[in-house]
């Protein structure tokens, strides 16, 4: 059964724990972009959220949005690996949606790595469609599949 997963948003002291786990299970292999800095301005930043879902007091998972004019761009999301299909993610995509939804955005689009096939899956299934690939994307390495769910369409 999947628990029902409560979304907090961050505070300053998530900023290392995001960090890190971006390092982890986002950017392996890349150089370490996401660095508590960047995360703590994220944090900061009045057009951005950042949510947790915490565990026992540990982070399980986060989420980072940022809010353009009539789009969201959701620039990172990740589950601790030993707290994965539970829900999880799910939970923090949810939440995102509802709260772009109050916003008034009308669509939420990312990017993922294209060798990432669970990350693909998983957005998927719940409701994102892959639009089209960026060559090169992350640091001239790697392949984007861009991905957007249309909140008008999904209503
Ligand atoms: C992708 C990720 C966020 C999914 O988080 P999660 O909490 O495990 O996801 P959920 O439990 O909400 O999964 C919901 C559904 O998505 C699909 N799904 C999730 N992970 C999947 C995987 N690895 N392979 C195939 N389908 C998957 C399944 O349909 C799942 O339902 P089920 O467990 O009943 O089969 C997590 O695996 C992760 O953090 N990966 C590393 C970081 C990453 O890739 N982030 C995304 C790019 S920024």
């Amino acid at each position: 059964m999947i628990a029902n997963h409560e979304v907090e948003l961050a505070v300053p002291g998530d900023a290392t724990g995001i960090s890190l786990l971006s390092r982890n299970v986002i950017e392996q292999g890349l150089s370490w972009s996401w660095t508590r800095r960047r995360v703590a301005n994220s944090i900061a930043d009045r057009s951005t959220n950042v949510v947790v879902v915490r565990q026992e007091n540990r982070l399980a998972g986060f989420a980072i949005m940022k809010y353009a004019e009539s789009e969201a761009h959701i620039l990172l999301l990740a589950v601790h690996p030993d707290q994965r299909r539970k829900g999880v993610g799910s939970a923090l995509l949810a939440w995102l949606e509802a709260t772009a939804r109050v916003a008034g955005i009308d669509l939420i689009r990312l990017e993922v790595r294209a060798s990432n096939a669970g990350a693909i899956a998983f957005y998927r299934q719940n409701g994102f469609r892959e639009m089209h690939r960026r060559k090169r994307y992350y640091q001239g390495i790697e392949d984007a599949v861009c991905m957007a769910r249309d909140l008008w369409l999904s209503s």
